[in-house]
């Protein structure tokens, strides 16, 4: 049996079986068996029912409008293929993400570039691809994209809505003192500039304040603060969404949260309007989970529970104090309060506090849950680790879509 409090928090397909948790009709147990751990295990019905429920959210509630994964959260070929096969934009925060998207068959004219110091070499790509809109964050941006477009760039303005996200300071992008797009008198002068502007063609506006989100007025706040700028045709009202990673965390729904966003762009924005959407973290977080297998354990208080991967695989816990909830895969009701701790060398390796594992055993494998965003983009070599594989789930089908790294791999750059 599955806690209900720890099944509220893995992907929706999760059932309790013989062979303990499985996951898209795959036991957890047979993933670690086949490809390892640490893994990062990817659940595609559940990752395609999330994107659905924005898609279905914005169309329900805007006439034109369209969902822009933030790529970031989770850039690799097939996160990328499964955005294309559904039929949504991304949104790229430079070259690098470009690139895999291209390569991955996404349309660029779905493709959004943002970014606060894009290189001449980067904005030549996206001209290149020919990308849908490109983002500007500064007037180095509008020089850049003046001296580099052969033709004709749509863009949109980046505003900085004075609005401070309730979030970890790291990830609030909307205050006035924040490094990301132009204050209000800032973004009317690149408006100015724009609309005289032989190859830029003004598209509207954008506004993101922020990741891990749970309130929903702030994003109210800053669609609110573009209606001085004038009317365009489209804005787009970035991301920003929290998702749900423990037992007392509550996160909005995509429903709950576009609707705060639309009932906003109704009341101050031009009703004929093309509304955009970018959200990350709440699109894939919930799908995802990592499997550990426990090293071992040292009794004490705490009693320390060590397992195979950790701050190389989950950089988020040491750099902004998230928290996450394990269970035992074999045994995933009740136990604890232990901590599970990561390989690496130092003390800010842990991975959860007081956690709840029923008598964890070495070897005994561990599912962390919430793991889809965020954890394979900042995925490190720190102690030599080797960044673990992605494998979907679906059907009662594993299927390997990236390799774990060889210790060749870490020396492969040399030269
Ligand atoms: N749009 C822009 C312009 C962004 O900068 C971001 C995230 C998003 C959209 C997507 O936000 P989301 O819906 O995922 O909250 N490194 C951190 C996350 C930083 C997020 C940065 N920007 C982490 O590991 O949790």
């Amino acid at each position: 049996m599955i806690d209900a409090d720890f099944r509220s928090l893995l992907p929706p397909t999760a059932t309790a079986t013989a062979d303990g948790i499985t996951i898209g009709g795959v036991p957890l147990v047979a993933v670690a068996e086949r490809f390892g751990t640490p893994s990062y295990v990817i659940d595609e019905q559940s990752l395609r029912e999330q994107i659905g429920s924005f898609r279905d959210a914005l169309a329900r509630r805007w006439g034109a409008g369209r969902v822009h994964f933030a790529s970031k959260a989770f850039p690799t070929t097939a996160m990328y293929r499964v955005m294309a096969e559904e039929g949504i934009g991304v949104d790229v925060a430079g070259g690098g993400e470009l690139h895999l998207a291209l390569r991955a068959g996404v349309r660029p004219d779905v493709i959004l570039l943002h970014g606060n110091a894009k290189t001449d070499e980067e904005i030549s790509l996206a001209l290149e691809a020919g990308v849908g809109l490109v983002v500007i964050d500064n007037f180095d941006d509008i020089d850049r994209l003046e001296r580099l477009a052969p033709g004709r760039q749509s863009v949109l303005v980046r505003v900085r809505p004075d609005v401070v996200a309730p979030t970890h300071e790291a990830m609030a992008t909307g205050h006035a003192s924040s490094k990301f797009g132009l204050s209000i008198p800032d973004a009317r002068r690149a408006i100015e500039r724009i609309t005289r502007s032989r190859h830029l063609g003004l598209e509207g506006l954008h506004v993101h304040i922020g990741s891990q989100i749970s309130e929903l007025a702030p994003f109210t706040h800053a669609v609110e603060a573009l209606a001085d700028l004038g009317e365009f045709d489209t804005y787009d009202l970035g991301g920003g969404l929290a998702a749900r990673y423990t037992y007392g965390d509550h996160a909005p729904s995509p429903d709950e949260w576009v609707e705060t966003l639309t009932e906003a762009a109704r009341r101050v924005l031009p009703a004929h309007a093309r509304i955009l959407l970018e959200p990350g973290r709440s699109v894939v977080a919930r799908a995802g989970v990592t499997l550990y297998r426990v090293v071992t354990v040292k009794h004490g208080e705490p009693t320390f529970v060590a397992v195979d991967g950790g701050m190389g695989d989950n950089l988020d816990v040491s750099l902004y104090g998230q928290r996450f909830e394990s269970a035992v895969v074999t045994r995933p009701s009740g136990g604890g309060p232990v901590d599970l701790v990561g390989r690496h060398c130092e003390s800010g390796d842990r991975l959860v506090e007081g956690a709840r594992l029923n008598d964890p055993r070495p070897g005994d494998l561990i599912v962390v849950a919430v793991t889809g965003a965020y954890c394979v983009t900042m995925a490190n070599n720190y102690n030599g680790a080797r960044r673990p594989p992605v494998v979907f789930v679906r059907d009662g089908v594993a299927t390997l879509r990236q390799r774990r790294e060889t210790y060749e791999d870490l020396a492969s750059r040399d030269v």
